[in-house]
């Protein structure tokens, strides 16, 4: 019996010397020191021991149990005091304020371009892209606009590839998002509703009002028995929903190659309605959008019977609707990454 108790200790105190945390540290007292120990079973089977045994192991097993109790203690107030150190170090105040997580938001010209495609999808309107980099043909030339003529001019290009050298055709950003209209009827047959939002790029000069690159929404309609009523029906709806109920709107002549009649379409001023202010220029409206009767040329291309079928189109920029919405005064600030002016959207 004092064999195995002086086994323990020894094994006891080695294992000890090896531990290095508090976690050890238990799982080591419950081994020596736990109500299953081996010592602890020891202390309790000595009462069958001969009397003289009794008394010379249970002195040692007594002794045994002290000095690893003393040892333990010891050891858990050194392991203890070794890690206040890195606890003072890791300590966090979590009485400090939190620092708010800064959400991202969509830009203004991307919430405006959902709400004009969400109008138009339920009015039954199919949206489509087209290519920015676009083929002289698309932007002009299919378009009723054969080189040299003058309308070409209404348009500012940003040529990719002049086309002067043999073999090369004119390439070019595209003006505006019109070119969508040809390349949708080139692979499609009347009935024909879309709406075509994207970027378009101008040669310009940039100030308030003129920036290189900003944003169009383009739309067509194409089938038997489509007329200037239905163009007016559908703009009107699409103003009443954006711009509120009360809106009135406006058509106008105007002139554009691609259409004929070609129209202009504006909308009672949203700051003075109608009796004339700063935003309207004095004249009571804000003219929003062109469009027209598909001129049957352009349909003609694009192998589409103008004797049978008829169509209108429209043309909108983007950013002017946030622009006359908010009485926003520079027109760069939407494309010049400014933290302070996109937050407040
Ligand atoms: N593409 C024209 C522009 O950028 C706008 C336009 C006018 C589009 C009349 C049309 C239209 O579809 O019918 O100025």
């Amino acid at each position: 019996m004092l064999n195995q108790v002086e086994e323990l200790a020894s094994k006891a105190f080695d294992e000890l010397g090896r531990v290095t945390d508090v976690s050890e540290l238990e799982v080591w007292r419950i081994r020596y020191l736990g109500r299953k120990s081996s010592l602890i079973q020891i202390l309790r089977s000595l009462a069958t021991l001969p009397l003289k045994e009794r008394r010379t192991a249970g002195t040692r097993a007594n002794e045994l149990k002290r000095a690893l109790e003393d040892a333990f203690t010891e050891k858990k107030s050194n392991l203890e005091r070794s890690l206040a150190p890195s606890l003072q170090r890791e300590s966090l105040d979590i009485t400090l304020p939190g620092q708010r997580v800064s959400l991202g938001r969509l830009h203004p010209t991307t919430q405006t371009l959902e709400e004009i495609c969400d109008i138009f999808s339920s009015m039954g309107f199919q949206v489509v892209e087209g290519p920015e980099v676009e083929w002289d043909y698309y932007n002009f030339e299919a378009l009723n606009m054969p080189v040299d003529h003058p309308a070409r001019d209404m348009f500012a290009t940003l040529w990719v590839d002049s086309g002067t050298e043999a073999g090369d055709k004119p390439m070019l950003l595209r003006t505006h998002t019109s070119p969508v209209q040809i390349r949708v009827m080139e692979k499609s047959r009347p009935p024909i509703r879309i709406i075509a939002p994207g970027r378009v790029y101008r040669y310009e000069a940039t100030d308030a009002t003129h920036e290189w690159m900003f944003y169009q929404v383009e739309g067509l309609a194409v089938d038997k028995n489509i007329t200037l009523a239905d163009l007016k029906g559908t703009l009107f709806e699409f103003a009443r929903r954006l711009f509120g109920e009360e809106r009135k709107c406006r058509f106008r002549c105007d002139y554009f190659p691609f259409v004929e009649p070609g129209v202009e379409v504006a909308i009672d001023c949203l700051a003075c309605r109608g009796a004339g202010c700063r935003l309207c220029g004095n004249s009571g409206w804000i003219e929003i959008l062109g469009a027209g009767m598909v001129h049957p040329e352009v349909l003609r291309r694009v192998d589409i019977d103008p004797e049978v079928y008829s169509g209108f189109a429209f043309g909108m920029g983007v950013e002017r609707i946030p622009i006359l919405r908010y009485g926003i005064e520079d027109i760069r600030l939407f494309y010049s990454n400014d933290l302070r002016f996109l937050r407040q959207f």
